[in-house]
């Protein structure tokens, strides 16, 4: 790398005084939010972004003839094109406003599941995917007599790549879906080799970029991946948009999932034509608010640029698996050797939740419980941990008041 091209190390101090929430105090301390994997907090360009337009320029998109509902399907479809730049589509007509990774993932559970695979042919998942990526398929599988594989990881949270690479032997495998990055163990999969691999077997592969595109640039075409979903609100955006990309010819050649306005060509009450990708998966009034609030997440992460965002991140890490696990008594989970900044530990005698009870007594703000992923947990031999995760805005001193602030734990329940 020249010295040209050298990340910027991040001013966080300048960071934080963008994000409005950073500076509310919680039980009369100081706020240390370390749950950003559940849900990012959003910088005052995102939070500017939406007022300004319900102020100053709303209406429906792509349905009105006059200056409002021009200005906001601007502003909506403007939002497709920054979501393409982002993960480097080679088409924007391949970007599809969904829900969140919930809603992009049923997307293709029914419209590629039921509407391309055939009963007999199977799906693969790992042992470390969230509920939003086991339970579609299992209500495919029930439905249309799919079958359901799940590849196994090792002991240090790693997929298990030969067993992986075994389960798509037979070459019955239609689709992999799996985590790009866990919410619980932190660990990257080795994504190119997935796709290499499944490709080889003939398989499409889906990844859930819920957690991984927070904090790594993700392209889509180096990937070389079929389909990749992302949620908003955890990039910094709001609530209620989520990404699906696809590769145009899957998606052109994808029945609907959603019926209704908008998604149409024409409608007689004998049969309906479909509107042209991505609309045609865009049923209803979309999260227009939202697309715009997104737009802002990515304008803003773009111009702080990955290279600073994943080299602060991963400093952050190292830290907090040095600080976390120097703890006595505090067992970090997961030891994958590619990971992102997303911490579980356990404490000795002490359920997750309480140490989450405890933690929040001093502002501190983790993740308890099964975080999603219950099958994950059960591989684990736990009921619960808890969790820290980090985003662009988190400091070493909070890390340090978390480490600090287990120590005060285990003293109270010994
Ligand atoms: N999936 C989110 C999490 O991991 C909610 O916390």
């Amino acid at each position: 790398m020249n010295v040209m091209s050298r990340p910027v190390a991040l001013d966080v101090s300048a960071i934080r005084a963008q994000f409005p929430i950073l500076s509310e105090t919680v039980r009369g301390k100081p706020l240390v939010f370390l749950d950003s994997a559940a849900s990012a907090q959003k910088p005052r360009a995102v939070i500017d972004a939406m007022v300004w337009a319900m102020e100053h320029q709303y209406a429906n998109v792509h349905r009105g003839l006059h200056w409002m509902s021009e200005r906001t399907t601007e502003s909506y479809e403007g939002t497709r094109d920054l979501v393409a730049s982002l993960i480097n589509a080679r088409d924007r007509h391949e970007i599809v406003f969904t829900g969140n990774s919930t809603g992009a993932i049923n997307l293709v559970a029914h419209s590629y599941g039921r509407g391309m695979m055939k009963p007999g042919q199977a799906v693969v998942i790992s042992a470390m995917e969230h509920h939003s990526n086991i339970v579609p398929w299992q209500m495919l599988r029930d439905a249309h007599g799919i079958e359901l594989r799940v590849a196994p990881i090792t002991d240090a949270g790693e997929l298990d790549f030969a067993a992986f690479e075994d389960l798509l032997r037979d070459g019955r495998v239609g689709l992999v879906s799996i985590t790009h990055m866990s919410n619980v163990l932190g660990t990257y999969t080795p994504a190119e080799r997935i796709v290499a691999v499944a490709h080889a077997y003939g398989a499409k592969v889906l990844f859930d970029g819920s957690q991984a595109i927070v904090h790594r640039r993700v392209d889509v075409q180096a990937l070389n991946a079929d389909f990749y979903v992302f949620t908003g609100h955890k990039l910094y955006g709001p609530t209620g948009i989520g990404v699906l990309w696809g590769r145009r010819e899957l998606l052109d050649a994808m029945p609907p999932f959603l019926g209704g306005g908008d998604m149409i060509g024409s409608v007689t009450y004998e049969r309906s034509t479909w509107a042209q990708v991505p609309h045609k998966f865009e049923a209803g009034t979309p999260a227009i608010l939202e697309s715009i609030g997104l737009g802002a997440a990515i304008r803003w992460v773009q111009d702080i640029g990955y290279d600073a965002i994943a080299a602060h991140e991963a400093s952050l890490t190292d830290h907090a698996l040095a600080r976390i696990g120097g703890v006595a008594g505090v067992n970090v989970i997961g030891r994958a050797q590619d990971r992102g900044g997303v911490v579980s530990f356990t404490v000795d005698g002490a359920h997750a939740h309480d140490v989450a009870t405890l933690l929040d007594r001093q502002g501190i703000a983790v993740r308890a419980g099964h975080h999603c992923a219950e099958p994950l947990m059960r591989r684990l031999g736990l009921d619960s941990t808890a969790r820290a995760s980090f985003g662009v805005y988190t400091t070493h001193e909070e890390i340090d008041a978390l480490a600090t602030a287990l120590v005060r734990v285990r003293e109270f329940f010994a």
